[in-house]
């Protein structure tokens, strides 16, 4: 195997792996960011509505009511002091992005200009308060572009369509990884002195996802093998406005300009459910509220969807109604919302500006993920242990900024905030520590998993399986779930894995752009996730956040404020998991701000 030496190998191009990159090279380390996408396909691309920052171009804002809003949208579970680092480090982080020539829409006085979004307020929940910093509702390709170019600038070394397929670890350090160049099929080695992964979530384990088809969290899943633990996998958002049946991403900007959910007999349904915020509360809230009136029977027409409505006469009306001063109109629309008004035109055929929006919820983020802490080092157990060389950022870690629940926006933050951090730690980190050399078998393993799969006779086509896993998921470990059906997906899910490791066959035999071997071993990514995510989920036995179970329907917080890790070990076929509850919630904001302490959320 070729052997390509860097000091710091960055996984995933998108803007964690970015921010890392530019960060790490600053800081004077090598850099090679490990890519299976082109950097600009990317994930982060597809963000739409906003990065929150508590700015205050137009409403009165500050970091500590961002870091309020975070806690309290994150049901209390997350960490308070990575939650003040997310907050106070936006601010910087936009203004930065700006500087770097970020196109964000403007106030007519030429600030950036801010929209509302679900869960943001000022003065600890009072009032909503424009946070979201956005580029029309294109804010993650925009800052996508731009980080690309810094990186560029600084002479970040590209490997593009580079697939990383495994973790090297050596005397308890990370040194490196495998990755196959898909365009040759060829397997390379990476030697680093520090690995970051930002290699993003895995939506794809759910059938109805606005996660893109990559998002088969690859890099989760190879820590998970190498023995570090999973945090809080229980948590896995669902956003509530995908278009009906496809999953596509319909921004929650929609909402903050005014845009209202409307069930099957016209009501504004979020009324009854989030008085006080209505169609803006937090995430998990509005999930379960479509839910609810679906299960009632007021979904539209009888079927599983509600309606999202941003016609100039709807939102002008409710704006009357509560008083605002606010009116918008089809121009307005169009410069606001391009994108959504493009994708509903092109794959539903309806127009956002003359017809409501057929939408359902949609699996959207992975709250959970490799453990940092909050200098984005990766840790591995309740006295935060940290594994020398090992970084993460951006969705496929859990500093647990986001806690139970993500605010829309903080995902943009995050990684941009976390991303820089890892980048800055890691060149630290490879100035003062000498190389250690790549494991003796380096390589080897992951060959003869790839040889496998190429080489099976199985009767099964990995798309069955996956097809499967992700109805399993959907309709077991999705917004609502009880022990009954959670133990379903546990068992289910191993049987799938059991039959991916014995019983599969793919039909290319090629070695240029094998996409149906590579989508074969990403399947038994997904299949390591969505089995520890279900475990976890059965394990904890209250409701919080995106966890909500009906046979456990209240949140408990003198047993469960505290993450959950999950530890495999053992041969893949025979896996033994370990689960371990005993990492506390960090509460130091409370410590001196009982505004802090968790209690029952109001909308
Ligand atoms: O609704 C959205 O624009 C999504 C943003 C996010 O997930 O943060």
């Amino acid at each position: 195997m070729k052997v390509h030496k860097h000091e710091v190998i960055v996984v995933g191009a998108g803007g964690a792996g970015l921010m890392a990159a530019l960060y790490a090279s600053k800081g004077g380390a090598d850099v090679a960011v490990v890519s299976k996408l082109y950097p600009t396909r990317s994930h982060t691309g597809t963000a739409q509505g906003g990065i929150g920052a508590a700015l205050g171009n137009l409403d009165d804002d500050s970091p500590l009511y961002h870091a309020y809003d975070t806690v309290k949208g994150g049901d209390w579970l997350a960490d308070q002091n990575a939650a003040m680092v997310l907050a106070e480090g936006a601010i910087e982080a936009v203004i930065e992005l700006e500087h770097m020539g970020l196109p964000f829409d403007r106030t007519p006085e030429g600030k950036i200009s801010q929209r509302r979004f679900g869960g943001h307020t000022s003065e600890f929940g009072k009032q909503l308060v424009r946070r979201a910093c956005h580029a029309a509702d294109r804010t993650g390709h925009m800052i996508l572009q731009t980080l690309y170019q810094q990186c560029i600038k600084k002479d970040v070394n590209f490997f593009d369509e580079f697939q990383v397929v495994d973790l090297l670890m050596n005397q308890g350090q990370a040194v490196g990884v495998v990755a196959i160049q898909l365009g040759t099929g060829d397997f390379h080695i990476f030697h680093g002195k520090a690995v970051i992964f930002a290699s993003g979530g895995w939506g794809r384990c759910w059938n109805v996802t606005s996660n893109a088809h990559s998002m088969t969290g690859d890099g989760a899943a190879i820590s998970l093998r190498r023995g570090i633990p999973m945090q809080d996998m229980e948590f896995f958002q669902f956003h509530p406005t995908g278009i009906y049946k496809m999953g596509i991403l319909i921004t929650e900007g929609v909402r903050g300009e005014g845009g209202v959910l409307i069930n099957g007999k016209g009501e504004r349904f979020m009324e009854k459910y989030a008085p006080s915020v209505k169609d803006l509360a937090s995430r998990d809230v509005v999930s379960r509220a479509i839910y609810d009136e679906i299960k009632k029977g007021n979904g539209v027409k009888g079927k599983d969807y509600v309606y999202l409505d941003v016609r100039p006469e709807t939102v002008n009306r409710f704006f009357a109604e509560e008083g605002k001063k606010d009116r918008i109109d089809a121009a307005y629309v169009e410069k606001k919302l391009p994108d959504i008004l493009d994708f509903c035109r092109t794959y539903l055929g309806v127009d956002p500006v003359h017809e409501p929006m057929p939408i359902q919820p949609t699996a959207h983020y992975a709250m959970g993920g490799i453990p940092t802490n909050v200098r984005a080092e990766v840790v591995i157990d309740e006295n935060w242990t940290v594994v020398p060389g090992l970084y993460a950022a951006g969705e496929t870690a859990c500093v647990s900024c986001h806690g139970a629940n993500r605010l829309g926006t903080n995902s943009l933050v995050d990684l941009v905030v976390f991303g820089r951090i890892s980048g800055i730690r890691a060149a630290e980190y490879v100035r003062g520590v000498d190389w250690t050399p790549l494991p003796a078998d380096a390589g080897k393993e992951i060959e003869a998993e790839f040889k496998r799969i190429r080489t099976s006779k199985g009767k099964t086509k990995p798309y069955e399986l996956r097809a499967r896993m992700q109805q399993v998921m959907m309709d077991n470990v999705g917004v609502y779930r009880t022990a009954e059906t959670l133990q379903k997906a546990a068992d289910e899910i191993a049987t799938l894995r059991e039959r991916f490791l014995t019983d599969i066959s793919i039909d290319d035999q090629g070695y240029k752009f094998n996409t149906d071997l590579m989508e074969a071993w990403e399947l038994g990514c997904l299949l390591d996730l969505a089995e520890v995510t279900a475990l976890s989920a059965l394990n904890r036995t209250e409701s919080r956040g995106a966890h909500s179970r009906d046979d456990y329907p209240k949140r408990d917080d003198e047993n469960w404020l505290v993450h959950t890790l999950i530890y495999r070990e053992g041969h893949a076929r025979d896996p033994k998991y370990t689960l371990n509850t005993k990492k506390k919630v960090d509460r130091s904001l409370e410590a001196t701000d009982p505004r802090f302490a968790p209690k029952v959320r109001v909308y």
